[in-house]
C-alpha cells in the first residue's frame, strides 16, 4: 500500500492532477498495486488566507509518504518569490531532493519545432542539480534602492552536493543503457572556481564508469546543440540554474509544457513528481488544459516506485495517446478537454 502525498496546488493544478490520479486508480486497478492518497491545500490560495506556505510540521509528515504528487503552483495576486521559495523549494531542500529528473523525449505523434527532428533524434535526459547553486538564496544588497546598490547572490557548490549529482548521473546513464553517454554541461572556462570543482569530480567519479563515454558541453553550446544536433544527447548533468534553463529549451524541442514532466528525487528518501509547466491562472476551471505532463510525471512515479508493469502500461498507454492524433496540438485551444485526455489514456490501460 503506497501512501502519495496529492498536492494539487493553484490554477489548473487540480485540474490536470484529477486526470493523472485517473490513470493511476486505472492501472492500479490491473496491476494490483493498492495507493492511499492523502490531499495537501498548499498554493496560493491557502497562503492568501492563512499568510502560510509549507508548514515545518508538514515536512516530517510528508516523509512518512512513499511519494508527492504535485500540480502547480502559482497564484497571480502573490507576489513572485513566495510560492517559489514556500513551497517547491522549501519541499525540495526540504526533503534533500538533490536530483531534478526531465526527461526529454519526443513521442511519436508530437510535433516538434525542430525541422528535420522526429523520435529517434530527441530522447535525452536532463539530470540537473536540485539543492544548492545559486538557488540557495545566500545573499543580500547593500544601499538598497539608491545609485550605489549592490546585490549579491552567491553560487555554492558542495563537493559533497556536487558528487552525489554526479553519482547519480552516472548511475542513471548506465542504468538507462541507451548511448551510454554522460555530459557535463557547465560553464567552466568562466566560472572558474565552481565549475572547475564539477570538472574535477566528474573525472574523478568517471573513472569508476570505464564503460560510459564522457563529454563536455559549455551551456551556450549546449543550447546550440539542443537544437541543431539533438540526438548528440543521452544523460545531460549540469547545475541547477542551468538545468532549470536548457530544461525549458527542452520542453520545447519536445514538443511544448504540455508534455514535458520531471521527478525531484532524494534516491535516500522521498521524491516529489510535477508536470514542468507552472499553473496557468487564466485556464482555471476550463477543462481545456492537456494534462498530458501530469500523466507523464505519474508515469515517472510509478517507475521511482519500482512499480514496472504500471509504470510500462502506462508508458505504453501515453504513446498510444499521442500517436491516436486525438490531442491536436496539445495547447488549451486543440478542442479536447482535460478530463478526455485522461480518460483516453485511462481506455488504453483497460
Ligand atoms: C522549475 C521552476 C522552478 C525552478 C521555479 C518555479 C522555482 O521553474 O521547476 O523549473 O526554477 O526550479
Ligand atoms: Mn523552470
Amino acid at each position: 500500500m503506497y501512501k502519495i502525498a496529492v498536492m494539487p496546488g493553484d490554477g489548473i493544478g487540480p485540474e490536470v492532477v484529477r486526470e493523472g490520479l485517473k490513470v493511476l486508480q486505472a492501472v492500479s486497478s490491473v496491476t494490483g498495486f493498492e495507493m492511499h492518497t492523502e490531499t495537501y491545500d498548499f498554493g496560493g490560495e491557502r497562503y492568501l488566507k492563512t499568510g502560510e506556505t509549507v508548514p515545518d510540521s508538514a515536512l516530517d509528515e510528508l516523509r512518512q509518504m512513499d511519494a508527492i504528487y504535485l500540480g502547480a503552483v502559482g497564484h497571480p495576486d502573490v507576489a513572485p518569490g513566495i510560492l517559489e521559495k514556500g513551497i517547491l523549494l522549501k519541499l525540495r531542500f526540504g526533503l534533500d531532493q538533490y536530483i531534478n529528473l526531465r526527461p526529454i523525449k519526443l513521442y511519436p505523434g508530437v510535433q516538434t519545432p525542430l525541422r528535420d527532428k522526429g523520435p529517434e533524434d530527441i530522447d535525452f535526459v536532463v539530470v540537473r542539480e536540485n539543492t544548492e547553486g545559486l538557488y540557495l538564496g545566500i545573499g543580500g544588497f547593500v544601499k538598497k534602492g539608491t545609485q550605489d546598490e549592490v546585490a549579491v547572490q552567491e553560487m555554492i557548490n558542495t563537493r559533497k552536493g556536487v558528487e552525489r549529482c554526479i553519482r547519480y548521473a552516472f548511475e542513471y546513464t548506465k542504468a538507462r543503457d541507451r548511448r551510454k553517454k554522460l555530459t557535463l554541461c557547465d560553464k567552466a572556462n568562466v566560472l572558474t572556481y565552481a565549475h572547475d570543482l564539477w570538472r574535477r569530480t566528474f573525472a574523478e567519479i568517471g573513472e569508476e564508469y570505464p564503460d560510459i563515454e564522457k563529454d563536455y558541453a559549455f551551456v551556450d553550446a549546449t543550447c546550440m546543440w539542443m537544437v541543431k544536433n539533438p540526438e548528440w544527447f543521452d544523460v545531460i548533468v549540469t547545475c541547477n540554474m542551468f538545468g532549470d534553463i536548457i530544461t525549458d529549451l527542452g520542453a520545447m524541442v519536445q514538443g511544448g509544457m504540455g508534455v514535458a514532466a520531471g521527478g525531484n528525487i532524494n534516491p535516500e528518501g522521498i521524491s516529489m513528481f510535477e508536470p514542468i509547466h507552472g499553473s496557468a491562472p487564466k485556464y482555471t476551471g476550463k477543462n481545456v488544459i492537456n494534462p498530458m505532463a501530469a500523466i507523464c510525471s505519474a508515469q515517472m512515479m510509478l517507475e521511482h516506485l519500482g512499480e514496472k508493469e504500471a509504470a510500462s502500461l502506462v508508458e505504453k498507454a501515453i504513446a498510444k495517446a499521442f500517436a491516436s492524433g486525438k490531442m491536436g496540438d496539445l495547447s488549451a485551444r486543440s478542442g479536447i478537454s482535460t478530463s478526455e485526455v485522461g480518460d483516453l489514456v485511462a481506455g488504453y490501460i483497460k
